[in-house]
């Protein structure tokens, strides 16, 4: 079980790279706002007492200076654990200060998160309170949205699907509207897009489609937090991703990983809003502090809230 301890410290690494990075907000440069999100994140990160391996990260060693996968962070021997970052998921939101840019970061012990390549992942994920396997990656999606509208007890027409907006989901939208269910298209930021499906608070029943792996364990971390369902399937489609998946131990490319496969034991998930958005509020400065909305998630102690927090400059 990891230390509720370490919720806290984490919260703090989230809400540093969502500051650091919203200093760019609006710039027009997504990647400068991206690498003053990772740098902060690698330094706050170095400065706690853990041992992190980096299992998710901005890329591997040769291609990325900071945050690598197999990157080890921290200045203890322990505790060891696994560490899963997005410091900055939506960067084109960020540069152009549109809504729900996050950092996201997800800490669970060794060897228990799923290493996952930066290749693209097919996804689908449900909230809390539903039987086992309500909905299936393999499934048609007009099946999956009966087998959920049946099980939320709802009318076709309030059930609501979220989907990145790319030509690749264009058939799940026409599928969606031939039944007359709702579609939320969301323009980056499958995380959060993730996370909606097993929150109240929105109206999303069901996420699906293609985006990044990082972004899948991640948001699966979040997912095991609130009780979801979340299935996933890595895509790996040429010579480089299938030597890049071997290398992290990855030998069945086609499997279907159910949650519990991409996470293992305990989790802690924290996202802090960088621009204002449906997840989380973005930083807000005044003065010479400023003050973050991080949603905070563990799993073994059940914590789930959003927290303020106000941090001198
Ligand atoms: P970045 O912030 O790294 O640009 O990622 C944004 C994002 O929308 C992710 O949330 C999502 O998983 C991925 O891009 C989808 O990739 P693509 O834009 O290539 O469809």
């Amino acid at each position: 079980m990891l230390d509720p301890k370490l919720l806290e410290q984490i919260i703090d690494v989230a809400a540093i790279a969502a500051y650091k990075s919203s200093l760019f907000k609006g710039k027009g440069d997504k990647n400068a706002a991206d690498q003053a999100a990772v740098d902060a994140m690698r330094h706050k990160l170095n400065d706690l007492n853990i041992c992190g391996k980096v299992v998710i990260g901005e890329g591997e060693m040769d291609e990325a200076p900071m945050l690598y996968i197999g990157e080890v962070l921290g200045k203890s021997e322990n505790p060891k654990i696994d560490i899963a970052v997005d410091p900055l998921d939506g960067t084109k939101l960020a540069a152009n200060n549109e809504p729900n840019a996050i950092s996201v970061i997800s800490v669970a012990e060794e060897g228990m998160l799923l290493q996952a390549p930066d290749t693209y992942m097919n996804k689908i994920s449900v909230g809390p309170n539903l039987p086992n396997n309500i909905v299936d990656l393999d499934e048609d999606i007009k099946k999956n949205i009966q087998n959920l509208k049946k099980a939320k007890k709802k009318n076709i027409n309030d059930i609501c699907i979220c989907v990145l907006d790319r030509d690749r989901h264009y058939h799940f939208i026409d599928s969606a509207k031939s039944l007359g269910s709702k579609v939320k298209l969301i323009s980056d930021g499958d995380v959060a897009g993730s996370i909606y499906s097993a929150l109240a608070s929105t109206d999303v029943d069901m996420y699906l489609g293609i985006g990044g792996a990082p972004e899948g364990v991640l948001a699966a971390s979040a997912i095991k937090c609130l009780g979801g369902q979340f299935q996933a399937r890595l895509i790996i489609k040429n010579d480089d991703e299938i030597l890049r998946a071997k290398k992290l131990g990855i030998k069945d490319f086609e499997k279907k990983y159910n949650l519990d496969e991409i996470v293992k034991g305990d989790v802690i998930f924290c996202s802090t809003g960088v621009t204002d958005g449906e997840l989380v509020s973005g930083i807000k400065i005044k003065d010479n502090t400023y003050e973050t909305e991080t949603f905070a998630l563990h799993y073994s102690q059940k914590f789930f809230q959003k927290v303020k927090k106000k941090y001198q400059v």
